[in-house]
């Protein structure tokens, strides 16, 4: 089972690390349906790009006609879905194209993959035995976690609070509905914040390690109390890969790297690490924690995620092999090395959406010493 995968969104930060794994680490056929918003980069899919293995073709997940037809011609064993919009701070901006791609979107891809199911128990019942229909979600559907020792489990109940997050939970009852409804094989991930390579830069992790390297301000929402849970993202693509795998049909898997930390010790951890590994600092920056600057929070800011993982270790035997501080120390020197991708992914609509957030942002001016 699973020597072919079609996965949406695989030339975003998460999906590329899956593809890449599955591609050169254990050769399977592949292929990706991504749309290339401004989040998609076939960049980030240099390595493989080229293997016959790999195919790629540019859509949406909202046109079913095409998506119906890469099913047709590719005949998956494994859908993964991650096509998303993933940005908490556009949602708030925007929310339609959260509604548009997360639920319209995912409602979209179920019905024609249930299509293609249907169809396969008449042609190949073996084949449809044996097919998976994994939903990558993430842990902002439970909202904000009260407590300071308490964790999201997998039947914790949803509270969402942005419209990304409420966006993420209405596809995540979608797919559940299907499978109690139609029988449908799905296993559902929801996981914590990931960081690493390939990060779009409008993301906490990779804006501060190049807007320090640029000697500009490091915005720290509020005052960078709030705690995440970070994950290094191929943990995260090992872990997919397991659940779509291994995982029990009908079973939902909570994935996080028993890392939390506050905003504020994340940009700071980024600011020594810079200390040591680029020294040459930018023209009139002392320090690069000098640059920690203090902004105004972003609305309905969640203050806590925090995740037991315990079932996917118990049940299939995950664990995370880096720590928050091998993997923040590999995705500073990444960065560092990886200047041509920066700059390609870093276009003129990024650079409008980085002036328009943070232009608008009050800063209180209180720089942190
Ligand atoms: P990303 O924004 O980096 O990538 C999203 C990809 O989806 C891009 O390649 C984009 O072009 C593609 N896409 C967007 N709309 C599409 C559409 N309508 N049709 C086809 N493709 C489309 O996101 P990411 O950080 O890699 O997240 C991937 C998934 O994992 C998302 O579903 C997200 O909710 C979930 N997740 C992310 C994190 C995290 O920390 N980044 C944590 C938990 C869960
Ligand atoms: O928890 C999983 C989620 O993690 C995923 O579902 C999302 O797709 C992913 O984007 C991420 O969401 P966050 O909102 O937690 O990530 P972001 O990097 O935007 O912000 C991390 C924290 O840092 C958050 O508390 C807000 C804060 N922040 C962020 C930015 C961009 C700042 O203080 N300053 C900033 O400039």
């Amino acid at each position: 089972m699973g020597s072919r995968w079609l996965v949406t969104g695989g030339a975003g930060f998460i999906g590329s690390s899956v593809i890449r794994e599955l591609v050169s680490g254990m050769r399977c056929d592949v292929v990706n349906v991504d749309k290339l918003t401004y989040a998609g980069n076939p960049d980030s899919l240099k390595a493989i790009a080229s293997d016959s293995r790999y195919t790629f073709v540019h859509a949406d997940i909202c046109d079913a006609a095409t998506v119906q037809e890469v099913f047709r011609r590719f005949g998956p064993d494994v859908v993964m879905h991650l096509a998303a919009e993933s940005h908490v701070d556009r949602s708030i901006a925007g929310p339609a194209p959260f509604i548009e791609t997360n639920i319209v979107g995912t409602y979209t891809l179920l019905e024609v993959a249930r299509a293609y199911w249907k169809a396969l128990w008449e042609s190949d019942p073996r084949k449809a035995g044996g097919f998976r229909f994994h939903h990558v979600s993430t842990d902002e559907v439970y909202g904000d976690l009260q407590g300071a020792e308490d964790l999201f489990i997998e039947t914790t109940p949803y509270a969402p609070s942005s419209p990304y997050s409420a966006s993420k939970a209405s596809s995540d009852h979608l797919v559940r509905a299907w499978q109690r409804t139609y029988g449908w094989p799905t296993v559902i991930t929801n996981c914590s914040n990931n960081y690493g390579p390939y990060h779009f830069p409008e993301k906490l992790v990779p804006l501060m390690i190049l807007n320090a390297r640029a000697g500009k301000p490091l915005p720290v929402y509020g005052n960078g109390h709030q705690v995440r849970d970070w994950l290094y993202v191929e943990d995260h693509a090992r872990a997919l890969i397991k659940v779509a795998t291994e995982g029990e049909v009908g079973e939902t898997y909570n994935i996080g790297g028993h890392n939390e930390v506050t905003n504020l010790e994340v940009v700071e951890r980024i600011c020594e690490l810079l200390e040591e590994l680029a020294p040459d600092k930018p023209e009139g920056v002392k320090q690069y924690r000098d640059l920690i600057t203090f902004v105004a929070d972003r609305p309905g800011h969640d203050l806590r995620y925090a995740i037991d993982a315990s079932k996917i270790e118990r049940e299939l035997g995950w664990v995370p092999s880096e720590t928050f501080e091998t993997g923040l120390r590999k995705t500073v020197q990444w960065y560092l090395d990886n200047g041509d991708w920066v700059g390609r992914v870093t276009s003129g609509a990024y650079r409008e959406w980085v002036e328009k957030h943070y232009g608008e942002q009050a800063v209180d001016g209180a720089h942190h010493d």
